[in-house]
């Protein structure tokens, strides 16, 4: 497939490192579920040894979302946790990590669980305020590592100012993109020299595969990348790689449709008498409205609201029938959760309080359904509340 490099966004996410089989003429990627390959003669392959190192479906996908994020190169992992952990491995024992406070709380039990074993440390800090950011970098830092927005509390972080500071400082600085999608924002295009994802969320939409990806800019980088992917082992298998490259081709319809959805469900929610708060930056009343209309296209379908206290909360998620009561996020089903006692379950309650992490709050991914079957289904579930 021929791309000029004027092609737009959902072109790019629907042809972008894929070409028509070449034995077959196949206009999908098949699924090369193999394991080696038969060598022409000693020393004369077709350019594939072993499928840890190089799988056509794998890299496939790792080109599609290379151009997807606008990055040089990508490379896919078993999950998003093995991409953040292969990331890691830039660093060595004695370097600092200036960390969002507000980071997924897997991502914090591996930089202070485990990566602290190896003489890595890290400092937490609000990332919205670049102050505070500056402040926490010392000579020993090498990485500044940023969710925008965090969850569930949808605080963003200004992704220009903070690649200015982190490169007059001599830091990466590397983006979690997992909550908004490259389709809401491109940190690349900002001055991010990494980015991540978990592809188990929006970017694979179909909640039916676990993956992670790490799209990057520098030579550097890459080739260390490429060597640790092979090294350590942990590549997305041939099927999910698979699944994520059909989730990318209707990536930018399905964000639409996020993006109007969660906009509908969060002017609904902040017009309800029995809800206190609405998390949602693409709201004018919003703080960082401005922000979030400079660099993102929409919010998405996550939000999040303040019902008051714990009781209220349970009344609302045991009573909707249509959103689903579970964790994850990004996928076409609208899902809806409870953070204190779900995903934010491990964080110290002192924390939980400080983030706005209350027991009266409630999540929800916002899916492609009907929006009013999903207004509905909200209403008739806060009547009991
Ligand atoms: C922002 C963010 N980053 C990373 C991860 C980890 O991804 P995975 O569950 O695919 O390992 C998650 C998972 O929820 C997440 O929400």
């Amino acid at each position: 497939m021929k791309l000029t490099s004027r092609a737009r966004f959902s072109t790019v996410c629907l042809h972008a490192g894929q070409d028509p089989d070449p034995s077959t003429g196949a206009i999908i990627t098949p699924i090369y579920q193999t394991s080696t390959y038969v060598q022409d003669e000693l020393g004369k392959h077709k350019g594939y040894e072993y499928a840890r190192t190089q799988n056509p479906t794998r890299m496939a996908l790792e080109r599609n979302l290379a151009a997807i994020e606008g990055g040089k190169a990508g490379f896919a992992f078993a999950s998003g946790m093995a991409a953040i952990g292969a990331i890691a491995t830039l660093l060595k024992s004695g370097d600092h990590v200036v960390v969002s406070d507000n980071t997924y709380g897997g991502t914090f039990r591996l930089f202070d669980k485990v990566l602290t074993r190896y003489q890595l440390c890290f400092t937490y800090v609000d990332t919205s305020r670049l102050d505070e950011v500056e402040r926490a970098i010392t000579p020993a830092t090498r990485m500044l590592f940023v969710e925008t927005p965090t969850n569930p509390v949808m605080r963003l972080t200004d992704l220009r100012a903070a690649a200015d500071l982190a490169h007059r400082r001599s830091v990466r600085l590397v983006v979690d993109n997992t909550f908004a999608s490259p389709y809401i924002q491109r940190p690349i295009e900002f001055g991010a020299d990494l980015v991540t994802h978990s592809t188990t969320k929006y970017l694979n939409g179909h909640s039916d595969s676990v993956g992670g990806i790490v799209v990057a800019t520098r030579d550097d980088d890459i080739e260390w990348l490429k060597f640790v992917q092979n090294a350590e082992g942990a590549i997305l298998g041939p099927f999910d790689s698979w699944l994520v490259l059909r989730g990318t081709k209707t990536l930018a319809l399905r964000m639409q449709q996020h993006n109007a959805n969660g906009l509908a469900l969060a002017q609904f929610l902040s017009t309800h008498p029995k809800v206190k708060h609405v998390y949602y930056p693409w709201l004018p009343a919003h703080p960082q409205y401005e922000l979030a209309q400079r660099q993102m296209r929409g919010f998405g379908g996550m939000l999040a609201f303040e019902l008051g206290s714990l009781e209220a909360a349970r009344r609302l998620l045991n009573s909707v029938r249509l959103h689903a009561l579970a964790e994850s996020l990004g996928g076409v089903e609208t899902l809806i959760s409870h953070p204190a006692t779900m995903t934010h379950a491990s964080v110290p309650p002192e924390t939980r309080a400080r983030i706005g992490i209350t027991d009266g709050l409630v999540r929800i991914s916002a899916g492609i359904e009907d929006i009013d079957d999903l207004k509905e289904d909200l209403a008739r579930a806060l009547d009991a509340v």
